[in-house]
């Protein structure tokens, strides 16, 4: 076998990614896994670009600066791919913990930031695996809770991830916490689901505010609302019971589509005749019924798109992008959705395009989390001068 095939599949498994993963990474068009399994078995080459891509690919973790002199420190739970850890390391914090328990979302959190990710948060022993930290971050999935009361005390909520939270907090009283989840949360089970989380967090003695903020609003295109809740320790801070957080005011600066499109897509972002045809149909049929479901095109003047969401994989219904006339319209590329979700150029995509959708969708506007890090900081060092 030739040098530049053993370097090929080398440099692939050192990096610990399948061919098809590596294939996506580095954008070989469809049936790129085939073109590389040729190439690593020596039959066919690919060209110096192609081959500096290669051995070039996450030469370095871009986001894993160790903080020389922390002013604070963080737990990343429910960590996905790292959106809500990114603008908190901005701000001089660093990462002492993380939990994440999906292997393809370690494998992009790994490569991106290095470092220890623990799995199941359900698993973890609180004094012994978690170290000490002032910040708890976590966009955690949204359960309904038991039919019980409110005002009772963890019976209430056990057997929900948002359980794993609040004893994490009630065992280690970090300074302020950061939660994230989707708008309805508010409306969740009538309501339920949130007065058992506001009345439990108060109930630790931390203040609670929440917010349901726009990614638009905040300088990305795309019409994402999530609601944000913030917390600080009321006792440790002397805060009264109505303290509330102030929120970032949203700049909103004008938004463009165009703005994140890349200019050369591949062709097998374009969607086949027959997804196309599906969705024409279903279109019709629910106009037919009047509603207004069904796919959605935009193009490079669009102001946003609509959510990007997990199961964007599946059939890329919610955001199409427009190519004229005689051409079928197109996904968006993992680059571009990075790009729709705030995420830096330099963050690594280890992964084949379908989990990359899936990351993308279940991770965060980074620029409205930057914001909200931002008001938070500072407001914890206005809290802790005026304690002095
Ligand atoms: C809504 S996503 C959060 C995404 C994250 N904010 C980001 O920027 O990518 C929730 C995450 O929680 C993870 N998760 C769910 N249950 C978990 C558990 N018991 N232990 C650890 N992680 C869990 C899921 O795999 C998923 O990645």
């Amino acid at each position: 076998m030739s040098n530049l095939a053993i370097d090929i599949k080398n440099r692939r498994e050192e990096l610990g990614l399948t061919v098809k993963e590596m294939a996506d990474s580095i954008g070989l068009s469809k049936d790129g896994d085939r073109v590389l399994r040729l190439w690593e078995s020596g039959n066919g080459r690919p060209d110096k670009r192609v081959f500096r891509r290669i051995m070039s690919f996450a030469d370095n973790r871009p986001f894993a600066k160790e903080v020389a002199a922390p002013t604070f420190k963080f737990i990343d739970l429910f960590a996905g791919i790292g959106g809500i850890r990114i603008p908190f390391q901005e701000q001089g914090g660093q990462c002492v913990f993380t939990s994440e328990w999906d292997r393809f979302a370690q494998k992009t959190y790994q490569m991106n930031f290095g470092g220890e990710i623990y799995g199941d948060i359900t698993e973890v022993n609180i004094s012994e695996d978690i170290p000490d930290f002032d910040i708890l971050l976590g966009g955690f999935p949204c359960q309904p809770f038991s039919q019980a009361g409110l005002h009772k005390g963890f019976a209430d909520t056990r057997g929900t991830l948002f359980f794993n939270i609040e004893e994490i907090i009630a065992e280690k009283r970090p300074k302020a916490f950061l939660l994230e989840n989707v708008k309805q949360l508010k409306g969740h089970d009538h309501g339920r689901t949130y007065k058992v989380i506001e009345e439990h967090l108060k109930n630790l003695d931390y203040t609670v505010s929440s917010a349901v903020l726009r990614a638009g609003d905040f300088g990305v295109p795309q019409n994402r609302e999530r609601i944000y809740i913030v917390g600080f320790d009321r006792e440790r801070f002397n805060l009264p019971k109505d303290y509330q957080f102030a929120f970032p005011v949203p700049p909103k600066t004008p938004t463009r589509l165009g703005d994140i499109l890349e200019k050369n897509v591949d062709p097998k972002y374009t969607i086949s005749e027959k997804l196309y045809e599906g969705h024409k149909r279903r279109k019709e049929e629910h106009k037919k019924k009047g509603n207004g479901f069904g796919f959605s095109l935009f193009n490079e003047d669009s102001e946003y798109t609509n959510t990007l969401s997990a199961r964007y994989y599946k059939d890329g219904s919610e955001i199409l992008i427009d190519q004229g006339e005689n051409k079928r319209p197109r996904k968006l590329t993992p680059r571009e959705c990075a790009r729709l979700q705030g995420f830096p150029e330099s963050f690594i995509i280890p992964v084949s395009d379908t989990r990359a959708y899936k990351q993308f969708g279940n991770s965060v506007a980074v620029p409205v989390i930057r914001a909200i890090a931002k008001n938070m900081i500072n407001t914890l060092e206005d809290l802790e001068n005026s304690n002095v």
